[in-house]
């Protein structure tokens, strides 16, 4: 199957019904996507598919055959952060960190779909689960780097 992943195609030996999560992680080796429920509850697993965020635990992989994924990996970089990134370093958001890459897949979508998002759009968006609670955080540093005072 010809998959585009982070800007480039590769070819992906598996079958249709595999999830996405696990043709990510165990077949392409992309780890920073991680598996928390299984059951499209917590938004751990968040990739970004055409743009929107999808739950990639409960997505075939049939589903995004030439569509356009972006993990984790392909938001940024140590050299090049993502202005998601750089805010989330500034607001210190991570705790243990398990639940952040998909945090930052969502956000980056919330915010190219609206850039000047209100809390009430913060709120309706995010809706991924963070058991260390790093909710105010992630909410400060989606303003921050929306540039939006707080
Ligand atoms: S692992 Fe996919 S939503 Fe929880
Ligand atoms: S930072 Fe630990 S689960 Fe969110």
């Amino acid at each position: 199957m010809q998959l585009s992943i982070n800007g480039r195609w590769v070819e992906a030996d598996v079958e249709p019904a595999m999830p996405l999560l696990w043709v990510l992680r165990d077949v392409l080796a992309l780890t920073g996507t991680k598996y928390g429920c299984g059951v499209a509850a917590c938004g751990a697993c968040t990739v970004r598919v055409d743009g929107q965020p999808v739950r990639s635990c409960v997505t075939p992989v049939s589903a995004v055959a030439g569509r356009k994924v972006v993990t984790i990996e392909g938001l940024g970089s140590a050299s090049s952060p993502h202005p998601l990134q750089a805010a989330w370093i500034a607001e210190q958001v991570p705790q243990c960190g398990y639940c952040q890459s998909g945090m930052l897949m969502a956000a980056a979508a919330l915010l190219e779909r609206k850039p000047k998002p209100t809390d009430a759009d913060i709120d309706e968006a995010m809706t991924n689960l963070c058991r260390c609670g790093t909710y105010q955080r992630v909410r400060a540093a989606i303003r921050r780097a929306a540039g939006i005072k707080a």
